[in-house]
């Protein structure tokens, strides 16, 4: 019978702590046919904070056109603000000065601009060039730099592209490079449609370096479309990355990337880091519970093996 924790048997020259930067609330439920109500939301956020997670992306202060989900941002963020009191971060993504500016308005302290390694997905998403994208958010990262908050850059697309098949390890170099030079202060890769395997990930890991990208200022964001997240992670683990997304319960895609599923689950990101002897801060039993009550909300149950694993032994525990 499962314990309910892995047994731990580190491996040498990993990482001793990961941050694990939960997505869930955003890129998880911005992919929900239905629109969950702001008040389940808010539960959501306190409950992967109070299982641990001191990085909690909140919502989106996008066009609410484009992302009719997350269209209550004004009236969630207040709901949750509180959590930053106790330590809790909660980036929100702006993709140009009209979002910066509603973010600010409510006292966000980190924010994240998302750009694109490939032309395709950057019309798909943004409606602008590559190029057009990055003059967009040149402006947002200098102003939130100067008001004194944090700015993660994300770049999707960095493995393949559903219009446009394998994106060449160049291209994303030179995209997660300009992101940089515009002052980001975390570049977070995604696999947008899950669709990378470990050795492509360790190259791009090491082409970056050989660009002067530290890996010290890279996250990871595999989706798992092909069941390769996990796999993925160890391999930047691996290559020395501590920054890991990860959506509970595994939830996610992208409402403007057809192929994308759900992000790696969070509940097994922290199985395998705590199998690893990795500190993560969270408390498995705390955080699958919260996933069970949300698929519950949701009214399907949750895609990660993990929280299946454990969800029955989680539902009691409520
Ligand atoms: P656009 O239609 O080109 O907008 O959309 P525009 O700049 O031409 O402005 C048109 C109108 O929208 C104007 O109003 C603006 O004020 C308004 P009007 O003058 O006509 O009355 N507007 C806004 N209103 C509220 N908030 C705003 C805002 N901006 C403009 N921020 C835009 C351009 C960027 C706005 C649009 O394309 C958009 O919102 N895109 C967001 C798409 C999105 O959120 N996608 C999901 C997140 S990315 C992702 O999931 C990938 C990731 O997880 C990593 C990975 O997995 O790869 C991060
Ligand atoms: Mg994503």
């Amino acid at each position: 019978m499962s314990t309910g924790l892995p047994m731990t048997v580190p491996e040498p020259g990993l990482p001793g702590r990961v941050t694990i930067y939960e997505v869930g609330a955003r890129d998880g439920l911005q992919n929900e046919q239905g629109v969950v109500p702001t008040e389940v939301k808010a539960e959501f956020v306190r409950r992967l904070a109070a299982a641990g997670l001191g990085t909690v992306e909140a919502t989106s202060f996008v066009h609410p056109k484009w992302v009719p989900q997350l269209a209550d941002a004004e009236a969630l963020f207040p709901l949750v603000s509180d959590l930053a009191g106790a330590g809790v971060r909660l980036p929100v993504l702006v993709p140009n000065e009209r979002g910066l500016d509603r973010a600010l308005a409510l006292g966000a302290r980190e924010v994240a601009v998302f750009a694109s390694a490939t032309e395709s997905f950057a019309k798909a998403n943004l409606n602008r060039t590559v190029d057009e994208a990055l003059a967009m958010f040149a402006p947002v990262v200098a102003r939130a730099k100067d008001a004194g908050l944090a700015v993660r850059g994300y770049l999707s697309m960095c493995f393949g592209d559903p219009w446009e098949g394998p994106v060449p390890v160049e291209q994303v170099v030179a995209v997660t490079r300009r992101l940089k030079d515009l002052g980001c202060d975390e570049l977070s890769l995604g696999d947008t449609i899950g669709v990378a395997t470990p050795g492509h990930v360790r190259r791009l890991l090491t082409a970056l370096n050989e660009a002067g990208v530290r890996t010290d200022e890279l996250a990871v964001h595999f989706h798992d479309t092909y069941g390769q997240a996990l796999a993925n992670t160890l391999a930047a683990l691996r290559h020395g990355v501590t920054t890991v997304d990860a959506s509970a319960g595994g939830l996610g895609g992208c409402p403007y990337a057809k192929s994308a599923t759900g992000n790696l689950a969070t509940e097994d990101l922290v199985w395998m880091l705590h199998g690893l002897g990795i500190e993560t801060g969270v408390d498995l039993g705390r955080l699958t519970a919260t996933s069970v009550w949300l698929a519950e909300r949701l009214g399907r149950p949750s895609p990660s093996r993990t929280v299946r694993a454990l969800g029955g032994a989680a539902s009691h525990k409520e």
